[in-house]
C-alpha cells in the first residue's frame, strides 16, 4: 500500500467514527427532547391520565373501606398514606378540567376527609371509621359534581369484593 492509499483509508476511518458518533448523539438528542414533551403532553393526554389517577384512587379507596370494614388499622393506615400519594401525584400532573385546577382542588377537598380518617383509625373503633370513609367518598362527589362528572358516584364496596387479599387482621 502506498502513502495516499493509508493515508484515505484512515481518512475513511476517522468520518465513518464520526459519522457514527453523529448518529448516537442525534439519539440522545431525539430521546431527551421526546421525555421533555412527555412533560407538555397536549391536553387530552393529561385527561387519559387523571382517569388512570382516579382508577388508582378508587381501587385504594375500595381497599381502605374493607380494612376498616375488618378494623385491620395497619391496612387502612397503609392505604391512607398511598391516598395521600396519588393525591401528590394529581398536584404533580397539573391536571384542569373545565377551568378547574384538579390537583389544587383535590388537596383542599381530601385533606379533611383524610384527617378525620386517620383519627377515626385511631380511635380503632369501626363505626368512626366506617363514617369518617363515608365523609371521604362524599369528597370524591362533591369534586365529581363540582367537575361536571356527577355521574361519577362512589359507593362502599361489597365486602366480598376482593377475594384475593385478605383484609380481616
Ligand atoms: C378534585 C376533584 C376530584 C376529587 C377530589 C376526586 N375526583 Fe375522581 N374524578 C375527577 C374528575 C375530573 C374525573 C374525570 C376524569 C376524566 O374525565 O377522565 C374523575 C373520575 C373518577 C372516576 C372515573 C374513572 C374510573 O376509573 O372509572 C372514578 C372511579 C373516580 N374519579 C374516583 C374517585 C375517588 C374514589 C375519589 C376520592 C377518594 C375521587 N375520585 C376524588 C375529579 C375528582
Amino acid at each position: 500500500m502506498n502513502k495516499a492509499a493509508i493515508a484515505l483509508s484512515i481518512l475513511a476511518l476517522i468520518l465513518s467514527t464520526i459519522a457514527i458518533l453523529q448518529m448516537v448523539g442525534l439519539r440522545e438528542i431525539e430521546m431527551a427532547t421526546s421525555s421533555a414533551e412527555d412533560m407538555f403532553r397536549p391536553a387530552r393526554k393529561a385527561e387519559e391520565r387523571l382517569t388512570v389517577q382516579m382508577e388508582r384512587l378508587h381501587h385504594f379507596a375500595d381497599k381502605l373501606y374493607l380494612s376498616t370494614y375488618w378494623e385491620n388499622t395497619d391496612l387502612a393506615t397503609f392505604y391512607v398514606n398511598k391516598i395521600e400519594g396519588i393525591i401528590e401525584d394529581i398536584s404533580f400532573g397539573q391536571y384542569e378540567q373545565n377551568g378547574l385546577e384538579i390537583g389544587a382542588l383535590a388537596r383542599d377537598m381530601l385533606r379533611g376527609p383524610l384527617d378525620g380518617m386517620a383519627a377515626s383509625i385511631q380511635t380503632e373503633e369501626q363505626e368512626a371509621m366506617e363514617s369518617a370513609w363515608y365523609e371521604l367518598a362524599a369528597a370524591c362527589n362533591d369534586c365529581h359534581a363540582v367537575a361536571e362528572r356527577e355521574y361519577i358516584q362512589i359507593e362502599a364496596p361489597d365486602k366480598g369484593m376482593y377475594t384475593s387479599q385478605r383484609f380481616m387482621k
